[in-house]
């Protein structure tokens, strides 16, 4: 902490440089505007219903309220004197920004209207972009609403063709965070799609985000406004992603429950066993990253966690390996790899903070359509009853629970895990024997070499809809 000094002296010239020239001038700035020039959503819920039930309980309207953003707000306020308030609300709650209201980062001054987060009236008032990351949106609020229909009329307001809103490019201006002193990229979200196979095949974030389909576009035909004219498809506005936490804790199951699909629908696994004679079984299990159409995990990447748990039990019920389980505190274990970003601070050790990040560790999350191949060995007693089984889950969760635990107190909230994919394979001893006999007849080897013969019982999600 002795460096404090320096490092307030820092962020304060890194955040005066960005505010001068790496976000462009033409950027709204903040203060520019007053939060009443923004219609609130409950107006526009009078015609446009659906779309707003959806909208209402996603991220996106609760990205203020978030209890997990206000505390890690606070945290980042606190470790810099208050230089982060505006970088962190300016994508967290826009209106808050541009309407001055902020700081104090703790939203006491925050309007009715600036506390609901990316709502409709701020997105729809974008009339531009001033490039990616950093929340480099131009906003003219007032009475046209920018959207992707060319053709369309409204009683109440203007409406405008916007080519940014039907593109990645929209949802980039806030899905790339840059640190505002050192320029890391902290999170990568867009730039991950923009290098990755998606992009290429014209694939947006919104195909996969505003539509019924969870892992690519599906058609969802009908009305944008109770009055307008039937349509062919109509954006939906979940914008689901992988947080059944917050979105549960606050009060809406309907989107906690999509998810969980979604997180279902992004990977598959696929294992190959060997053996050698002694009982020594190799297991390689393949995790496929076929339905993000970004790194996966992506976002806030050193917090969220997505690891494999493996554990081998004989038919006595007797543990013979286990990778990956959860301990009485909530802990994964040392062995196993978890899939996120490990940062480091300005003395280069590993820090959850990105605020104080200077370098990245690690990063061992999957590109899009990638396949990691993890290993694990493990022996079967000679006393071990036969068949034994095998459990593997990949599991995700939207924080380390020890950091949730550190925010909000020992035992207050607890951070669920999704079993994104399951598959339960069997070693039986038949199996065994007989492909034994086939490769060494005759041959009686005490405890039994065997060949990698498994049953599997793949347990096969059916892809629901998320819409
Ligand atoms: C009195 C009814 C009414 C209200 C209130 C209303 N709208 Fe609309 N809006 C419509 C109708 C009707 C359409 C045309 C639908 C169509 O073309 O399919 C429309 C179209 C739109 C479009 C599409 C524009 C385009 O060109 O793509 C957007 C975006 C939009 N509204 C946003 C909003 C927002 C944001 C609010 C609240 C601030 C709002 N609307 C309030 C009736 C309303
Ligand atoms: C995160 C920004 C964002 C928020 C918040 C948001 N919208 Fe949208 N909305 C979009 C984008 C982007 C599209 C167009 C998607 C495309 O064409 O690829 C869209 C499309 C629309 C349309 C055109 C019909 C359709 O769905 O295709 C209407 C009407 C609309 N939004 C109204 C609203 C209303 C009302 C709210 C609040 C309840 C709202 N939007 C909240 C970004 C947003
Ligand atoms: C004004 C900035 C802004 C824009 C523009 C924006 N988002 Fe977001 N988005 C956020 C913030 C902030 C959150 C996180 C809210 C929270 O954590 O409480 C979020 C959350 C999300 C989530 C939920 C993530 C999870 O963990 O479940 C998804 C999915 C998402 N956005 C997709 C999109 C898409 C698709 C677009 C473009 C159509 C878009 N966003 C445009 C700021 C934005
Ligand atoms: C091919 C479909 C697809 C495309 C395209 C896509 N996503 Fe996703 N997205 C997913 C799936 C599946 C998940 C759930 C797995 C995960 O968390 O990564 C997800 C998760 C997310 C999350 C939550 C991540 C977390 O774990 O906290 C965010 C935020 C998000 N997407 C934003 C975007 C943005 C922004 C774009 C465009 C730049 C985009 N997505 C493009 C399918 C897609
Ligand atoms: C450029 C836009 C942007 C800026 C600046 C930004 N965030 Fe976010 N934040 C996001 C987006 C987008 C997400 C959702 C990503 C995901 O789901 O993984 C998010 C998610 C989060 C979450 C996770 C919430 C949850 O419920 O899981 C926390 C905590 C958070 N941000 C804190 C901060 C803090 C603290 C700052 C300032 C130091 C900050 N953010 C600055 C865009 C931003």
């Amino acid at each position: 902490m002795n460096n404090k000094f320096a490092r307030i002296a820092i962020i304060f010239l890194g955040l005066f440089l960005t505010a001068s020239f790496s976000l462009a001038a033409e950027q709204t700035q903040a203060g520019q505007y007053s939060s009443s020039q923004f219609d609130r959503p409950g107006i526009c819920a009078g015609c446009h219903g659906i779309i707003y039930s959806q909208w209402d309980g996603a991220m996106h309207s609760v990205s203020e309220i978030d209890p997990f953003y206000m505390k890690e707000a606070q945290e980042a306020s606190n470790d810099t004197d208050g230089f982060t308030d505006l970088f962190c609300a300016r994508c967290h709650t826009p209106i808050g920004v541009m309407a001055g209201e902020v700081p104090p980062i703790d939203g006491s001054k925050l309007s009715e209207i600036s506390k609901n987060g990316v709502q409709c009236d701020f997105c729809h008032t974008v009339s531009g972009s001033a490039g990616i990351g950093n929340a480099a949106f131009i906003s003219t609020p007032g009475n046209i609403k920018w959207g992707p229909f060319s053709d369309s009329e409204s009683p109440s307001h203007e409406t405008a063709f916007s080519e940014l809103h039907t593109k990645a490019e929209f949802c980039g201006m806030c899905h790339d965070v840059i640190h505002p002193v050192n320029g890391l990229q902290v999170e990568a979200t867009y730039t991950e799609w923009k290098e990755g196979p998606y992009s290429k095949e014209g694939e947006q974030c919104q195909g996969c985000h505003m539509t019924p389909g969870i892992t690519q576009f599906e058609a969802n035909p009908g009305k944008a406004a109770a009055m307008g004219p039937k349509r062919d498809h109509i954006f939906t506005h979940n914008t689901v992603g992988g947080n059944a936490f917050i979105t549960e804790l606050l009060g809406s199951k309907t989107h906690a429950n999509m998810a969980i699909e979604r997180l279902k629908s992004a990977a598959t696994l696929d294992i190959d066993f060997t053996a050698d004679k002694n009982e020594t079984v190799t297991m390689n299990v393949s995790i496929t990253n076929s339905g993000a159409g970004h790194r996966l995990p992506t976002g806030l990447t050193e917090i969220r966690e997505m690891w494999l748990e493996v554990i081998a039990t004989d038919n006595a019920g007797k543990k013979i390996y286990q990778s990956g389980v959860i301990d009485n505190d909530g802990n994964i274990d040392n062995g196993a790899v978890i899939y996120k970003t490990v940062l480091a601070d300005a003395n280069g050790s590993p820090t959850t903070k990105f605020w104080l990040a200077e370098d990245v560790i690690s990063d061992n999350r999957i590109f899009p359509r990638e396949t990691v191949v993890e290993k694990h060995t493990f022996v079967i007693p000679e006393d071990a009853i036969y068949p034994v089984s095998v459990s593997t889950k990949l599991r995700y969760r939207s924080a380390p629970q020890d950091i949730i635990d550190h925010l909000f107190g020992e035992g207050v909230y607890e951070v669920p895990i999704i079993d994104m994919v399951e598959k339960s394979n069997l070693i039986s001893t038949s199996n065994i024997i007989s492909s034994a006999a086939n490769q060494e007849p005759k041959q009686n080897i005490p405890g039994f070499g065997f060949f990698g013969v498994v049953v599997a019982f793949i347990f096969a999600y059916g892809k629901r809809r998320v819409n």
